[in-house]
């Protein structure tokens, strides 16, 4: 991994690589019930399937419409009512999703270090600028992306592009930093230097995608990267 020491921009993933997707269900897990886990594993599937479904049929809705569908649908499947506030009290959460525990000491780390700091997300730019204000990020980032901006999802092509044409750095001196195995493969095929996030073990996939180096947290990204 040394070569990846002379990389100067790191780009990271939003949900489920800095921000707990899971929280929102988390902290109304009392009045969700006892699924709320189960609840909330298919509300993230259900989000990424919309993702991927509406891009395919060229329907793009943005990520926010897709994050309000699919938790009805979630919550449909579980029978949990919608009343009483609960629909709109886990969508302000998932606004203001709190950071995984690794997230804040590993930018702060690399910030030292001099890296440039950015993000690519599905996320629209108000659901990034909510999330990143509501953590204390605010002046961490060189660049804050959405596949708005290219109006399809990922791990389309022509997204990965944003962090070139916003910052000039080119995909092989960029490193792209995900926990979504899926999107770490889209961002090795468009050419990025991939670390992938592997906060729980699982089988190897997407191998035809490019060789990319493996983190169990993002604790150990500081050291990957030479600081
Ligand atoms: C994002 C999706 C992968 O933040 O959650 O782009």
């Amino acid at each position: 991994m040394t070569s990846m020491q002379t990389k100067r921009l790191v780009v990271f993933d939003a949900y489920g690589t800095l921000f707990d997707v899971h929280a929102a269900a988390a902290i109304h897990a009392d009045r969700v019930g006892p699924d709320f886990a189960r609840m909330s594993a298919s509300w993230r599937q259900k989000q990424l399937e919309y993702s991927w479904t509406r891009s395919l049929m060229r329907r793009h809705a943005d990520f926010w419409t897709c994050t309000q569908e699919a938790l009805d649908w979630a919550m449909a499947l579980y029978g949990i009512s919608p009343a009483n506030g609960l629909r709109g009290d886990l969508l302000a959460a998932y606004r203001n999703l709190r950071p995984y525990d690794d997230a804040g000491p590993m930018l702060d780390s690399l910030r030292a270090a001099g890296f440039g700091l950015a993000i690519l997300s599905n996320g629209t730019h108000d659901m990034l600028r909510d999330a990143v204000t509501a953590a204390g990020w605010n002046d961490l980032f060189a660049a804050i992306l959405s596949i708005d901006d290219a109006g399809i999802f990922k791990p389309d092509p022509r997204v990965y592009t944003l962090v070139e044409t916003a910052t000039g750095v080119d995909p092989a001196s960029t490193v792209f930093v995900s926990g979504n195995p899926w999107d770490s493969a889209g961002a090795a095929s468009a050419g990025f230097r991939v670390v992938r996030l592997a906060r729980a073990s699982a089988p190897p996939e997407y191998m035809f995608a490019s060789r990319m180096a493996e983190i169990a947290s993002l604790a150990k990204l500081p050291a990957l990267l030479g600081c």
